[in-house]
């Protein structure tokens, strides 16, 4: 059999250069040119790089993305300037525009409606499921004074174990039950702290049962499968909201009042809520403001992703997570997002952007970050649907795709300029401005020609 040189063992333990030697040699057509490419993003700083690198494993380079903000937040008072991380134009655009449209509206308001987590051990276990609840009971303060040295500095915050219950599941599976443990985890996203009580309770399983008097034989054999946090955190949730009389909403795009406006916008969000097909792109855009803010403060976005979707579709369908109302002539609109987030630990401190973004947000509480991302996904939201139910989406986009489009075909800023103005009215496509660019730098050359 051939050698297939795209597989190699020990690849972790060679260093970065000679892992990076090994790829460009193997996967591409120009390893010179992509090592000096890859090499240029790595930091200036060999410090900062080790930082980075410490944050993941096999890394060979950096990959950049653009980090901006969003300006003139008003939330419950409180200014903000929101940073965000994404590579979708128009989204911090959208944000900020829709931030200033709320900001001559009373701003954002957003307050938190639950602070706890769960973690499971999930396990298996022959019996009878009032034996084995007398049983926990008796032995919850043993399980409890075995992590007494992980959760006293989390109590110290106010935080810690806040319940614990058995779930008999055997309906669902059988001798299946799983030991369901409330946390509160104050400014930490709690993913550490959760995982290591949990996986001591789970540790302790095996000789508790054993040593149990009240067991028969075969009720000593406990098979404990695995113990972890859920991300799904349903009562770990914000709320962010605006609400104003209709009339204050203002004229929009195409001449559009504020009643017929507001009508629009709410029946967009029923759309959402009854077709599973709109509701995943209505909440694709809010997870384009939640998850800008959530990367920029070095949080986990997969796990606030994977609780949101959850939600969506926690009666059985998935649904549009945000809501709106309009009652007494008062438009009212929400968003109720359950999510876990940290401004402690993780990378959100070690991370040189991410602490920044803290900085930048005045050094907030966990609630309070939770409140700034729901806004931003609020936000997001706002600003999405009241384009498609006013101009349509593809206005604001094209704009920041002819700029991304006019940058690739390495325009400068007259040619920018112009060809900004020349689209106004005009559809954009990748072609449609080559040629304008060509026509123009064929003026342009034939205009320095005659000048000779
Ligand atoms: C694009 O990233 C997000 C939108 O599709 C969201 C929406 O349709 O509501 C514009």
């Amino acid at each position: 059999m051939q050698e297939d040189k795209k597989i190699i063992s020990g690849f972790s333990k060679l260093g970065k250069r000679g892992k990076l030697k090994w790829i460009v040699e193997n996967f591409f057509k120009d390893p010179e040119a992509v090592t000096k490419e890859l090499i240029s993003y790595w930091h200036g700083n060999a410090e900062q790089q080790d930082v980075l690198d410490g944050f993941s494993e096999n890394t060979i380079s950096n990959f950049p993305m653009p980090f901006g903000v969003a300006p003139n937040f008003i939330i419950n008072g409180k200014t903000y300037c929101i940073p965000m991380v994404i590579e979708e134009s128009s989204v911090v655009a959208a944000a900020s525009a829709a931030a200033k449209y709320w900001m001559k509206r009373g701003g954002f308001k957003a307050e938190i409606l639950g602070k706890t987590k769960i973690g499971q051990i999930h396990f298996e276990w022959k019996g009878d499921f009032e034996k084995l609840n007398r049983v926990f009971h008796k032995n919850k303060p043993h399980l409890l004074e075995n992590v007494q040295h992980i959760i006293t500095n989390m109590e110290k915050r106010g935080g810690g174990i806040k319940d614990m219950e058995l779930i008999d599941m055997t309906d669902k599976e059988p001798n299946y039950y799983q030991l369901k443990v409330k946390f509160e985890t104050c400014d930490s996203m709690g993913a550490n702290f959760i995982n290591s009580v949990l996986e001591t309770f789970a540790s302790l399983f095996p000789s508790l049962f054993e040593k149990e008097k009240e067991f028969s034989a075969e009720e000593k054999n406990v098979n404990v499968i695995m113990a972890i946090l859920s991300n799904y955190t349903p009562n770990n949730i914000v709320r962010a909201y605006v609400e104003c009389p209709i009339d204050n909403l203002g004229m929009f795009d195409k001449n559009m009042d504020a009643e017929t406006f507001a009508y629009k916008f709410h029946k967009a969000i029923r759309i959402a809520t009854i077709d599973p097909s709109r509701a995943t792109t209505h909440n694709k855009g809010i997870f384009n403001g939640v998850d800008a803010v959530v990367i920029a403060t070095g949080n986990d976005f997969r796990a606030v992703e994977a609780c949101g979707h959850t939600y969506a579709s926690r009666d059985g369908q998935y649904r549009s997570l945000s809501s709106c109302t309009i009652e007494n002539g008062i438009f009212k609109f929400w968003l109720d997002l359950p999510f876990a987030v940290g401004t402690v630990g993780g990378l959100t401190k070690l991370h040189p952007i991410a602490k920044r973004s803290i900085e930048l947000l005045g050094n907030p509480s966990a609630e309070e970050l939770m409140m700034v991302i729901g806004v931003a996904g609020l936000a997001q939201n706002f600003a999405a649907l009241r384009s498609l139910v006013t101009s349509g989406i593809q206005k604001g986009h094209m704009k920041m795709h002819l700029h991304n489009m006019l940058i690739t075909l390495k325009a400068n800023n007259e040619e920018i300029q112009k060809a900004t103005s020349f689209f106004t009215e005009k559809a954009v496509s990748f072609n449609a401005v080559r040629d304008f660019l060509d026509s123009e730098r064929g003026i342009a050359s034939k205009i320095s020609l005659s000048d000779r």
